[in-house]
C-alpha cells in the first residue's frame, strides 16, 4: 500500500496544528507580564529550520499555497515562482541527458508536491519519491501517481535516510539546501551521498557578493527571505569532495535573478 493512502484527514489537522509556533499554543493569561527567557543552548538558525523549513511544510494549506505559486493560475504575485519552476524542470532535463549511463534508478528528495513528475517521467528510470511533509506528498500523488516507472512515496527526514546504502543510482535533491543551516548541510550531503550509487544531482543557493546583495535588497523591499543559507562556491566543493562526491556539470537556474545552482555530482570510487 502506498504510504500516502495512509494518511487520514485527523492526522493531517493535528499535524498543522503541531506546526503552529508554540507561543501560539498559549494563551494570553499564561504568556501576559509573563518573563520568557531565551534557553542556554537556543540555537537561532537551528530554530528557524525546525520552524520555517522542516514544519512549515507539514500543513495542507501551506502545501496548496506552495503547489498554487508554481503551478496554479498565472497571476501577478506568483510569476517569479512559474519562471523559477520551468527553469528548475529545464535544467533537470538538461543534467539527465548529460548522464552517462543513464538514471535507471531514482530518488527524488524532497519531492514536495511533485515539480519533477513530469520530466523523470520521460526517462526510462524507476522513480521513488520521498519528502518529510505527508501534506506535500498528498499533493504529489497528483503529478507522481500512474507515471510508468514511479514506484511509490517514502515519508522520511533526509538528515537520516533509512535507506540501505547505495539503493537508487541517481539522486536529486531540489531546492532544500539553501534552506539548510550549515551545521545540517554537510551531513545531508553525506547523506545523499551514502543512498546513492553513481550520482547525485543538487541544488544549492550560491552566494557570490551579487547575490548577496541581491538577497538583502529583496528581503529589505519584500520581507521575505527566498535563500537563508546561500554558500560560496569553494564551502559547496567542500562539501562535494567530504562526501566523496566530484563535480562533473552545473546549471544556473536564472543566471543573475536567482541564486540557485544545479550541480551533477558524480561518485569518486576509490
Ligand atoms: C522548497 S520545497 C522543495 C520541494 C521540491 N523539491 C520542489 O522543488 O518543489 C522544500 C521541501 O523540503 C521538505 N523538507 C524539509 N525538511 C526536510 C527534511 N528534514 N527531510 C525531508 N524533507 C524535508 C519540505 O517538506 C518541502 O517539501
Amino acid at each position: 500500500m502506498n504510504v500516502l493512502d495512509r494518511h487520514p484527514r485527523s492526522r493531517r489537522q493535528d499535524k498543522s496544528d503541531e506546526s503552529r509556533p508554540m507561543s501560539e499554543h498559549l494563551n494570553s493569561r499564561q504568556t501576559a507580564g509573563a518573563n520568557i527567557a531565551t534557553p542556554m543552548n537556543y540555537d537561532a538558525d537551528v530554530a528557524a529550520y525546525e520552524l520555517a523549513t522542516k514544519h512549515r511544510y507539514q500543513n495542507p494549506s501551506f502545501a496548496e499555497r506552495y503547489l498554487d505559486g508554481y503551478a496554479g493560475g498565472l497571476k501577478l504575485s506568483t510569476f517569479a515562482s512559474h519562471v523559477i519552476a520551468r527553469r528548475e524542470q529545464n535544467c533537470i532535463a538538461k543534467a539527465l541527458k548529460t548522464c552517462s549511463p543513464l538514471p535507471a534508478q531514482v530518488l527524488d528528495i524532497p519531492c514536495g508536491t511533485g515539480k519533477l513528475a513530469d520530466v523523470l517521467s520521460r526517462h526510462d528510470c524507476q522513480v521513488m519519491a520521498a519528502d518529510i511533509s505527508m501534506e506535500m506528498m498528498a499533493l504529489a500523488k497528483t503529478a507522481y501517481e500512474g507515471r510508468p516507472g514511479f514506484r511509490g512515496f517514502i515519508r522520511c527526514d533526509v538528515t537520516q535516510l533509512p535507506l540501505a546504502d547505495e539503493s537508487f543510482d541517481t539522486v536529486i535533491c531540489l531546492r532544500l539546501i539553501h534552506l539548510i543551516p550549515p551545521h545540517l548541510r554537510r551531513k545531508i550531503i553525506n547523506e545523499l551521498a551514502r543512498v546513492t550509487s553513481r550520482r547525485l544531482i543538487v541544488s544549492y543557493g550560491l552566494a557570490s557578493r551579487f547575490q548577496r546583495i541581491r538577497l538583502r535588497l529583496r528581503r529589505m523591499i519584500t520581507g521575505r527571505v527566498s535563500a537563508p543559507h546561500p554558500v560560496n562556491f569553494n564551502v559547496a566543493r567542500e562539501d562535494f569532495s567530504e562526501a566523496g562526491l566530484k563535480l562533473v556539470s552545473s546549471f544556473s537556474i536564472l543566471p543573475l535573478l536567482s541564486c540557485e545552482q544545479v550541480f551533477v555530482l558524480e561518485k569518486v570510487r576509490p
